[in-house]
């Protein structure tokens, strides 16, 4: 088949490649010129463990194409799969003004029939949008689905291979074969193909992220309990952990979520409820209990050091708001940094892959340091943020 993905970000690379990697003709559009000359000559702007070299070798073997060329990519395209952000807008509301200008090129770019599927997360009601915006642009027959993403960030390859489940939004049966033949190398051990409407589709992925969110906030509302009684949180999360009805995915207590999907998305919930006229009690307690976190562990910091740390030096490790990516997007060490700078700290930043995004955000504001033990020289304390592997066992005779 011949796919075109619109984004070529996180999600939009991952799925252009994968789609290539089963033997499609994939094709790539940014916006974003830059993304798409480092793409072009082989440089992935995002870390995601193997994506690289399946994105050299699907490009060598002619499969994957990049270009800032929206035309030029739809010509005789079947699909056409929206990948672009849909960030945090006012007030908390999804900002969809990314995939309703998405929707117009590719409306305007149209050349014949197309499946236009949508797989960024959008709230009820935008690939019905979607639909009406591309009408006015073309005279062709298209049809809309949408088909929600569930890979996680560090781990995106091997989700996307091997989903936990596919879910497909559809309201014709010919979209839906496509799509389910399309996955169907991905689903071969049994793993769901889940076909619903459109709107329910678009339902699922707010409530997938939300109900994950709310593991986090719960099991961080547990440690602070736990500490005030001396009770041992890792020995309550392991009794936690093993009740099958429980299971053991996010339940470490840590600096919260952050990332580019789970603050967006459970704010974004907490608006659509709104807007329904529903009270979300349990969503905007999510966000609360995530927002504190933070703030509980800058305090303690603070008062550790007398309520005064200007002066002080900082050895932060890890800044990515997650191990096994350079996402630093609503990354709790962001607030952490941002609150030490404010207090007249000075702050050293090493991350295995975050340093140019760290860079870009704070310039020489903050330090970069190559290496985690080097950079403690004279350093008052080592804030972990991140858990990537290296920081498990350091070398504490080192580190002395
Ligand atoms: P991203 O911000 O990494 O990438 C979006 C890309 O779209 C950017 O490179 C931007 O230049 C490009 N773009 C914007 N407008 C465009 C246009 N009109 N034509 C061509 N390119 C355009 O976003 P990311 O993280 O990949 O997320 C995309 C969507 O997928 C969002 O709705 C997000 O919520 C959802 N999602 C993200 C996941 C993640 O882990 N990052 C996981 C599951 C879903």
């Amino acid at each position: 088949m011949k796919i075109v993905v619109v984004g070529t970000g996180y999600v939009g690379l991952v799925a252009g490649t994968c789609f290539s990697n089963t033997g499609h003709s994939v094709t790539c559009v940014d916006v974003n010129p830059d993304i798409v000359e480092r793409l072009k000559q082989g440089q992935i702007p995002i870390y995601e463990p193997g994506l690289e070299d399946m994105v050299k070798r699907n490009v060598a073997e002619g499969n994957l194409h990049f270009t800032t060329s929206l035309e030029e990519a739809m010509e005789g395209a079947l699909l056409v799969f929206l990948c672009v952000g849909t960030p945090e807008g006012e007030g908390g509301r999804a900002d969809l003004s990314y995939v309703y200008a998405a929707a117009k090129q590719v409306g305007r770019a149209m050349t014949g029939y197309t499946i236009v599927v949508s797989k960024s997360t959008c709230p009820v009601g935008t690939a019905e949008r979607v639909r009406e915006i591309i009408r006015a642009e073309t005279t062709q027959e298209f049809d809309m689905a949408s088909n929600p993403e569930f890979l996680k960030e560090g781990n995106a390859v091997d989700d996307f291979v091997k989903p936990d489940r596919v879910v497909i939004g559809t309201d014709n049966v010919r979209v839906e074969a496509i799509l389910r033949e399309l996955y169907r190398p991905y689903v071969r051990t049994g793993n769901p193909v889940l076909s619903m409407d459109i709107p329910t589709a678009e339902f699922t992925k707010y409530a997938c992220n939300t109900m994950l969110a709310s593991r986090i906030s719960m099991v961080n509302e547990f440690a602070t309990i736990a500490d005030t009684l001396g009770v041992d949180m890792t020995m309550v999360r392991e009794g936690m952990a093993f009740d099958r009805r429980i299971g053991p995915h996010f339940l470490f207590p840590g600096l919260g979520y952050g990332g580019s999907c789970f603050p967006k998305d459970v704010v974004a919930l907490s608006d659509i409820a709104q807007q329904q006229g529903v009270e979300a009690h349990m969503i905007d307690a999510i966000q609360r209990v995530n927002h504190e976190q933070r703030q509980r562990f800058i305090d303690s910091v603070m008062s550790h050091y007398g309520h005064d740390i200007s002066g002080k030096s900082f050895a932060v490790w890890g800044a990515a708001f997650k191990p096994k990516t350079d996402d630093l997007r609503e990354a709790p060490a962001l607030t952490i940094i941002d609150h030490l700078l404010e207090q007249g700290a000075r702050v050293a930043v090493h991350d295995p892959e975050a340093h140019e995004g760290m860079m870009e955000i704070y310039g020489d504001r903050v330090s970069i340091a190559q290496d985690m033990y080097e950079m403690l020289e004279g350093t008052h304390a080592v804030i972990v943020c991140t858990e990537w592997s290296k920081f498990h066992n350091p070398n504490f005779e080192r580190m002395r």
